[in-house]
């Protein structure tokens, strides 16, 4: 008997995961799906194990070991950092995503420096340093001053200062009291212009863009309040259509993958350029090494191209050679729903009504949800769910979004009013 499914497992258990689960599911192959931990949104599409956490690379090495997936696809940049695709690879398991020592690109803010000012890559100029005096010199009395924890932070490890207080309160969180564990900081210019995503998939060799995306970090409208993980996307951005794209990819990704192979390390997986659009050209401002959530949300269900075979063509050195992707022309939103509190804290347990009045034409994904002992939906996390829309242009994408994220209620329930709003051509 020919069992022709393949089994793919996914790691994590956010809306960006939920996004990848839809868009494999959607496969002319029809995977059998597989999550850890999952969420209840993914569980409809996949069987989850919620006691395998996305961080335990112990207990993914060991599950994967038991189902033998064709392949592997890590959502968060915790496990990559860690190491679990050389564990994965060890044990003969396909992996999507790359290596320990590829991951550092994410990992250590000042190794991504070094390697882009290897690979000629624009980003903003910089300055290592291990004590508060040597970031004060550093600084050089240019403000605002741009000051980042060296190692991984889950988005709390950038201080725009706008003075020498806020600058040497800044330093001395990450290098005398030890946040984030990190013992160096990377003090950088700051630039100014329009901030842009743009991934890449990369098989080790080749860097084959995806369609560009813009994020909203600020929990406020109009940019306001602090950061978080992220209240909503758009895609494409107007100004950056699939020829931009490329020519950014080659003046930008491609270098970094061909610097990554030089040095023995090539990178397999998604590597994302946060950019900002200056006038004098696209600078680096970072790169991570997963899908961006929330980008993701948004640019997957605009995917026609079979993105199981582009994962699994990724694992393989050059296996995405000459690959053309291809892609629904409409534009997509993304719209997040925040529980109360977010981001300073989060309340679970909120009631959630109204999922099911969503049409067919919107995407919702889960993040921090869970079903109680009745089975109903409650809040469990800080960023809830996400609404998508796909429209002819952005405008009425934005208002299919906004008609469709009305129908969820939950108390305290926060949402950006401004995402895709007044966007230029
Ligand atoms: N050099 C810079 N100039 C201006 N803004 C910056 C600069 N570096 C970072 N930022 C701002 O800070 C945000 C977070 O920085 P980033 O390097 O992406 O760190 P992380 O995502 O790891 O928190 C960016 O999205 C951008 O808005
Ligand atoms: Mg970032």
């Amino acid at each position: 008997m020919n069992t022709a499914r393949p089994k793919v497992l996914i790691i994590g258990s956010g809306a960006r995961e939920h996004a990848l689960a839809q868009a494999l599911s959607r496969s002319a192959r029809d995977p059998e799906l597989l999550a850890a931990p999952g969420n209840p949104g993914i569980a409809a599409l996949a069987r989850t194990y919620p006691d395998v956490k996305a961080d335990d690379v112990d207990a993914i090495v060991q599950l994967a070991a038991t189902e033998n997936p064709e392949l592997v696809v890590i959502g968060p940049e915790v496990p990559l950092v860690k190491g679990v695709a050389d564990r994965l690879t060890e044990h003969g398991i396909s992996v999507f995503g790359p290596s320990r020592a590829a991951a550092r690109l994410e990992g250590s803010k000042a190794f991504c420096k070094e390697v882009m000012a290897a690979a000629g890559v624009p980003t903003a100029s910089h300055t290592v340093v291990k004590s508060v005096e040597q970031g004060i010199t550093a600084v050089a009395a240019r403000y605002p001053a741009v000051i980042k924890a060296d190692g991984l932070a889950a988005g709390k490890g950038v201080v725009i200062a706008a003075d020498a207080q806020a600058a040497r309160e800044a330093l001395t969180e990450f290098l005398v009291k030890h946040k984030f564990d990190t013992t160096q900081v990377v003090v950088e210019e700051y630039l100014q212009g329009q901030e842009c995503s743009l991934f890449a998939l990369c098989d080790g060799v080749n860097a084959i863009p995806l369609q560009s995306a813009q994020d909203y970090k600020r929990i406020h409208d109009g940019d306001r309040g602090p950061n978080t993980g992220g209240m909503g996307s758009y895609s494409p951005m107007p100004n950056i259509d699939s020829s931009r794209a490329a020519a950014i990819t080659a003046q930008i990704h491609q270098p970094l993958v061909d610097e990554m192979r030089r040095r023995g390390t090539p990178f397999h997986g998604l590597l994302y350029a946060g950019l900002m659009l200056t006038p004098a050209g696209p600078k680096v401002i970072e790169f991570n090494v997963r899908f961006g959530d929330p980008e993701t949300q948004a640019l997957l269900p605009r995917l026609r191209s079979d993105l199981l075979g582009l994962l699994e063509a990724a694992t393989r050195t050059g296996g995405l050679k000459g690959v053309q992707l291809s892609w629904d022309q409409r534009a997509s939103v993304t719209l997040v729903l925040a529980s109360h509190g977010y981001p300073e804290s989060s309340r679970s347990g909120d009631l959630i009504a109204g999922t099911e009045r969503l049409g067919p034409e919107l995407v919702l994904t889960h993040a921090g949800t869970a079903r109680d002992e009745q089975g109903r939906l409650r809040t469990a996390g800080g960023r809830v769910l996400a609404v998508t829309a796909l429209g002819p242009d952005l405008p009425s994408a934005r208002a299919n979004a906004y008609a469709g994220a009305g129908e969820i209620n939950f108390d305290g329930s926060q949402m950006r009013t401004d995402i895709a709003a007044g966007v230029r051509a």
